[in-house]
């Protein structure tokens, strides 16, 4: 069954916008995943189509109304729900892969100060920030989402996808990569990628993955799974811990 995607918007312009192209776009014009884009304003039943109103209490800004959203979110289906806030736990692989092997996504684009609460609760939507930072509206959030997933579906990318993604669940950070020219401006390939010794070129790049993640980032460092006889698990790393160094 194709992955299905839903966007609930006020901007349905902003879509398929970035996902029309490249592999997401050709993906989809192959029907490995399919993007229905709602507009909420259409949900709206005054003839100011009014979607948004002053919040109790006082504030700044207006708020997304609940009915409006409700009814342009329609009955529920299998797909979770899913409202881009920077509010919610921030995306990480491991729930990009979850959401992927799923069924598809419905995605509410928030603007303005937020949605009502009970529009919240009463659909049980899973709150998803991409980082900490301020943007003016989900749809940017919705689209990286998306990218992050689709990317992800059986057929869309090939052998290269599945080893990036392999590094990743590893806890670590890529490998520097290089091609030709093998001198460029006297800067030179590290001679081992050129010896055609794969088992010492697969031992150098883990090397080299596991140094740049000890010194970028050290949370996923900390944070790794590490084969063990037994499986994934806290274990030993193949590099001795490095001393940090600026970089
Ligand atoms: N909406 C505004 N900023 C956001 C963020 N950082 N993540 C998800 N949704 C957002």
């Amino acid at each position: 069954m194709t992955w299905a995607a839903t966007v609930y918007t006020l901007f349905p312009a902003m879509f398929p916008g970035p996902l029309g192209h490249s592999l997401a776009g050709k993906a989809h014009d192959q029907g490995r995943w399919s993007l229905e884009v709602r507009d909420i304003r259409d949900a709206a039943s005054d003839k100011h189509r009014t979607v948004d109103d002053t919040p109790f209490g006082g504030g700044a800004g207006m708020v997304m109304r609940p009915d409006v959203l409700d009814a342009a979110i329609g009955p529920d289906d299998e797909r979770p729900l899913i409202y881009l806030s920077p509010r919610g736990p921030a995306l990480t692989q491991s729930r990009v892969r979850a959401l992927a092997a799923g069924p598809g996504l419905r995605l509410l684009c928030g603007r303005y100060e937020g949605v009502d609460q009970r529009l919240l609760d009463a659909r049980n939507a899973e709150e998803v920030s991409i980082g900490d930072y301020v943007l003016s509206g989900g749809e940017l959030p919705a689209l990286v989402l998306l990218d992050s997933c689709v990317r992800l579906l059986p057929g869309v990318m090939g052998a290269a996808a599945s080893a990036d993604e392999e590094s990743f669940s590893a806890g670590l950070l890529e490998y520097p990569q290089y091609t030709r020219p093998a001198d460029w401006r006297g800067r030179v390939v590290p001679e081992i990628l050129l010896s055609g010794h794969h088992a010492a070129i697969a031992a150098w790049r883990r090397q080299q993955a596991e140094e740049l993640t000890q010194r970028r980032r050290p949370d996923l460092w900390q944070a790794r799974p590490v084969a063990t006889p037994h499986g994934l698990g806290a274990g030993r790393a193949v590099t001795q811990p490095i001393e940090r160094t600026t970089r």
